[in-house]
């Protein structure tokens, strides 16, 4: 069984996605992560990301990995555990332009690909149902209006006791939004046999309810 879970920036996704994978045992492979660990050592590298070849050489040096916990997972990059450091703003700020990259693109896929075959799987992310899976046996295309992303981020982050600004976030997120919906290859967008959810005034739990309902259905 794979489910892919796609949609904009901070729709839920993730919080959805490993709750699922939590429940019915499946492997949860969150592939913005992967997009993020390579936007955090080109950033450390000063590589320039714009240069498309230069961040695929990158990628084909670095192992990206995943530590499975009960609650999730951890991204490790050659071993070293970089799951707070990929949240970071600078980062957050950069993948976009770092993922809109053809070849970087092409090397992600396959390692996403290889991780799906090896177990029942949940994967979140913009291109699961389009291009990654696109085979897979349910997909889910979560959405939420921008004011609303931006208050559950904001909200996030003052828990966490990050300073956090709401009118710069929604203006951080649109622009990642626009920039993974215009790219070239496997552009941010709704599969035609997705299934679409509006998160915008749904509890975590109630989606979750949802995909767990047309899970079950496809089973
Ligand atoms: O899901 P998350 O917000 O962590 O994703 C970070 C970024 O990684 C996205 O904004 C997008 O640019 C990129 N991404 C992607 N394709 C995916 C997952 C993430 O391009 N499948």
């Amino acid at each position: 069984m794979r489910v892919a879970i796609d949609g904009p920036a901070a729709a839920g996704k993730s919080t959805v996605a490993k709750q699922i994978a939590k429940k019915l045992d499946y492997l949860y492979i969150d592939t913005g992560a992967m997009y993020r660990a390579l936007t955090l050592i080109a950033l450390r590298n000063q590589v320039n990301l714009e240069d498309e070849e230069a961040l695929a050489d990158l990628a084909s040096q670095i192992n990206i990995s995943f530590r499975h916990k009960e609650d999730g997972q951890d991204v490790l990059i050659d071993g070293d555990d970089v799951s707070d450091d990929i949240r970071q703003s600078d980062v957050t700020n950069n993948v976009s332009i770092v993922a809109k990259h053809k070849l970087v693109r092409e090397h992600m896929v396959e390692m996403q690909r290889k991780l799906a075959d090896e177990a029942n799987v949940v994967v979140d992310g913009r291109d699961i149902g389009t291009y990654v899976l696109p085979n897979a046996e349910v997909k889910i295309f979560l959405v939420a209006s921008v004011e609303e992303r931006a208050i559950r981020r904001h909200k996030e982050n003052v828990d966490r006791g990050i300073s956090s600004d709401l009118e710069q976030l929604k203006e951080e997120i649109e622009r990642r939004d626009q920039i993974d919906s215009q790219r070239e290859m496997a552009p941010l967008t709704k599969a035609d046999d997705a299934i679409e959810i509006d998160t915008t005034s749904k509890s975590i739990e109630e989606v979750k309810e949802s995909i767990l309902t047309i899970i079950q259905d496809h089973s």
